[in-house]
């Protein structure tokens, strides 16, 4: 239904990220912020207001709810005003001094600390707000800090919310994380240190829907600012611990399951430059660190060819033949994850997809040498090809990106497991994939291998996932910095015996290439690796 300004009502929703708590959510937030009975709440983004709906349930008396004063923001009038129509009444009897700013949050003058903050604040992306550069000029006047332009708005509203909690106060924030383990995230994970007001991080399952009608990552941040923000180190102290727990249902967010599945962790041990979604996973998973490696001390990884234009670079054994192409101008090439069913990439793997018709080489056009070669290259100006961004950059056009074969691949997208590829064949993939290279001389074949079989077992695999950015809705993606900085098992360091085992499982899986098989020999195989790091 278009709204007076002539948007769809979703576009208007979107424009202001009005996507509303639930209940159970709204409810566990509030308890949290007034366990400590407050005397004054901010709600920086109040929408309808779910948030006070659920404070009011904690008023003890009517007498008493006269000291509580309530401040709340909501940019947009129209939501406002249905703020007011729900809360009228109420307003009048149980919170008498509640103060509604229509007004910008992140622009708005900090008047005061309040002892509660409770938040649900948009999700967009800050770069889509219109007074971004007034705002980032205010956060860098007030608080000394420049937030990243591609931060998350919801970022924004936490770093003010904190520099705006009373000493002693309690904070909730219901937000995305993709802060954990961006660059972008690092600014606001030192505030986060910095204040030293963190206790709790609740993270959603990526498979789990926060939200009715938004797909996004999710967590609950809940704060207590300590009495004294300069905080003494290394003085005998009690020092703080954050309690990470990453919960799999609506249901399961109660104290009771929080505790069942949680990790505390020294405050001093966290860093804002780590990626801190290897903490839901890292503490559970190793206790012996001396095994492991980060990728990047043993090689690089890097992204697949990106074409400027699959459907004229991409080949299948149809369109060689058709446009009479020379076995020169086809490299051949993995194009899609999803023609990659099995963990051991081959010629027999390669020979299925061939005769399956499927795009399996792609059209370096400076080896053109036939006249039929030179004619694909003059199909392809006529389709406008040579005018895309990437082509309309390199010199010839059609000039395939340099890149060599690398032994291993790992899909960029993945649900669940992530897909890992042993490229026997040596040939090269397009950008659905990523490579990694091993570049130390030391490495044998026999340790890519290994390295392999170890990202393929269910061990390696959750430690690769504490990299990965989520795109909510179980969709995981990395980019090849986020592998660099992965760790690995040091395969080098398995007992003699330990890799012959592993490697009479890899001949097998190459041998057998029926995957129910292959899932056997994987956890074969991480039966024997998963001893190394713990
Ligand atoms: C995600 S909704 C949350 C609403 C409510 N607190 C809840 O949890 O159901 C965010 C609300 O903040 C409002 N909003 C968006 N940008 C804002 C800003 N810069 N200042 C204040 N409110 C804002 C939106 O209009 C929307 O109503």
């Amino acid at each position: 239904m278009p709204n007076a300004a002539g948007r769809s009502e979703s576009e208007y929703k979107k424009e202001y990220g009005q996507f509303f708590t639930s209940r159970p959510v709204a409810e566990f937030m509030a308890k949290w912020v007034m366990e400590k009975q407050p005397k004054t709440i901010l709600d920086p983004a109040v929408g309808e207001g779910r948030f006070l709906w659920e404070i009011m349930k904690f008023l003890p008396l009517k007498s008493d709810a006269g000291e509580l004063s309530v401040a709340a923001y909501e940019i947009d009038p129209n939501m406002a005003e249905r703020f007011r129509n729900i809360f009228n009444s109420r307003i009048s009897h149980d919170l008498h001094q509640l103060k509604l700013c229509v007004e910008d949050y992140l622009k708005a003058e900090a008047k005061m600390q309040y002892d509660a903050i409770i938040c649900n604040p948009p999700y967009h992306k800050f770069q889509q707000i219109p007074d971004r550069e007034q705002i980032r000029r205010l956060f860098s006047e007030r608080y000394g800090i420049t937030l990243s332009g591609y931060c998350n708005a919801s970022s924004y509203f936490l770093v003010k919310s904190i520099y705006e909690l009373a000493p002693g106060g309690r904070c909730a924030y219901i937000m995305p994380y993709e802060f954990f383990n961006t660059g972008y995230g690092e600014a606001v994970k030192r505030v986060l240190l910095e204040q030293g007001a963190l206790k709790y991080i609740i993270k959603f399952d990526s498979s789990v829907r926060v939200f009715e009608d938004a797909l996004t990552t999710c967590c609950i941040l809940l704060l207590e600012k300590p009495m004294e923000n300069i905080r003494i180190k290394n003085c005998g102290m009690m020092e703080n611990t954050v309690i990470f727990s990453e919960i799999h249902s609506l249901e399961q967010l109660n104290w009771e399951d929080i505790a069942s599945i949680s990790k505390a962790i020294p405050e001093q041990r966290l860093d804002c430059h780590e990626k801190w979604l290897s903490y839901f996973l890292k503490e559970a998973l190793v206790t012996n660190t001396h095994n492991l490696i980060q990728l990047k001390k043993i090689g690089r990884v890097s992204r697949g060819i990106a074409t400027g234009g699959n459907q004229f670079f991409a080949l299948s054994r149809e369109m060689i033949c058709r446009h009479h192409l020379s076995g020169e101008v086809c490299l051949p090439c993995v194009v899609k994850a999803s023609d990659v069913k099995n963990v051991i990439f081959n010629e027999d793997v390669y020979r299925r997809l061939y005769e399956g018709n499927r795009k399996i080489a792609i059209f370096n056009g400076v080896c053109a040498h036939t006249e039929q070669d030179k004619a694909y290259i003059r199909y392809g100006e006529e389709n406008g090809i040579h005018e895309g961004y990437l082509t309309s950059h390199r010199s010839p056009w059609y000039a395939i990106e340099k890149k060599t074969p690398a032994p291993i691949w790992i899909a960029v997208f993945s649900r669940n497991r992530i897909k890992v590829v042993r490229n026997e064949m040596m040939i090269r993939t397009l950008t659905a994939f990523h490579g990694i290279y091993i570049e130390d001389a030391a490495f044998s074949t026999e340790d890519i291998n290994l390295l392999f079989c170890w990202l393929l077992t269910p061990t390696g695999q959750k430690l690769l996932k504490g990299n990965k950015r989520e795109y909510g809705d179980g969709l995981d993606k990395f980019e090849p910095g986020d592998l660099m900085e992965a760790d690995v098992l040091d395969v080098r360091k398995m007992k003699s015996r330990d890799r012959t085992d592993a490697l009479a499982y890899y001949q097998k899986m190459a041998d057998t290439l029926d995957p129910d098989l292959q899932q056997d020999m994987i956890c074969s195989i991480d039966h024997i690796m998963k001893k190394y790091i713990n």
